[in-house]
């Protein structure tokens, strides 16, 4: 708490000017209206204090959830892991967001971070940088060859091209990220979501239920395949959640119903 000095030597008129100086700072500052002018010091005071107070009450008002929320983290368990998955541009668009969200709840996940977001060009290329070029290639060749079909292209071109198509997907609408959290959360959210390409992912997946896309007809129109969510792999999963989240936007101290069933997560 400040102590306040109140001066001994001034005289009545220094006091009030003093008093106005203070009045008129305040109003400035923090766009404090009174309601009419002040008469005399002691209505000059009493608003100034009036003011005061009703800042110093808000200031503390603001402060008070935050305090409450960062004492009750609790410790994470054996096996409980964090993932990031989010609604796609596609997704969004199409009114999925509800579907999505609905799933995750259902399976027993926690659902500890939540928001709207359009990223921007730069997210996308940290998210979705280079080097994953090569990755994606073989993973595109693995599925043709399996499919018995040619795969013309080399790996890292056909990775680059798809990258770039990529990050304008992405970028084209906003997307809706949530942190989630469970026992082995990454593996069992990949599940609920099902393989790239919608084409062959199992029916009860989220990709497999509202989307039937795949490699071909994507490749024909040079765009990225339409599958409605991302979601983390286990090397991505603590990386990709700090690029959308920061610790305050996460509130994993609250226990789900379910949790409590389990045992707090
Ligand atoms: O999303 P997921 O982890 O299943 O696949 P990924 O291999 O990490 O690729 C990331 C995203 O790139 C996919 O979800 C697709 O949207 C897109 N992609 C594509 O359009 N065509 C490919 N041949 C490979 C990936
Ligand atoms: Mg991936």
């Amino acid at each position: 708490m400040p102590t306040v000095f109140l001066p001994k030597e001034m005289d009545r008129r220094e006091m009030y000017l003093e008093l106005l100086r203070m009045a008129k700072e305040l109003r400035e500052k923090y766009d404090i209206r009174f309601s009419r002018n002040a008469e005399d010091e002691v209505e000059a005071l009493y608003g100034i204090m009036k003011a005061l107070y009703e800042l110093t009450r808000a200031e503390m008002e603001a402060q008070k959830p935050a305090k409450k929320k960062r004492s009750k983290r609790k410790k994470k368990k054996p096996g409980v892991e964090r993932t990031l998955l989010f609604v796609k541009p596609d997704g969004v668009r199409r009114g999925l967001i509800g579907e999505v969200i609905s799933r995750i709840e259902k399976a027993g996940l926690k659902i500890i971070g939540l928001k709207m977001v359009w990223l921007d060009e730069e997210w996308a290329k940290k998210h979705y940088p280079d080097e994953m070029a090569v990755k994606i290639g073989e993973k595109a060749k693995k599925a043709f060859l399996e499919r018995g079909q040619e795969f013309p292209w080399k790996e890292e071109e056909y990775g680059k091209a798809i990258l770039e198509a990529l990050r304008r997907y992405v970028t084209s609408a906003p997307i809706v990220a949530m942190v989630i959290e469970g026992p082995r959360a990454i593996g069992k959210v990949r599940a609920i979501v099902g393989d790239t390409a919608p084409s062959r992912a199992a029916p009860g997946t989220i990709r497999g239920d509202f989307a039937c896309d795949d490699y071909e007809l994507a490749n024909l129109q040079t765009r990225s395949i339409y599958n409605v969510v991302h979601a983390s792999d286990s090397e991505g999963a603590e990386r990709e959640i700090k690029e959308l989240f920061s610790e305050d936007e996460l509130y994993p101290e609250y226990t789900t119903l379910y949790e409590e069933m389990l045992g707090e997560f």
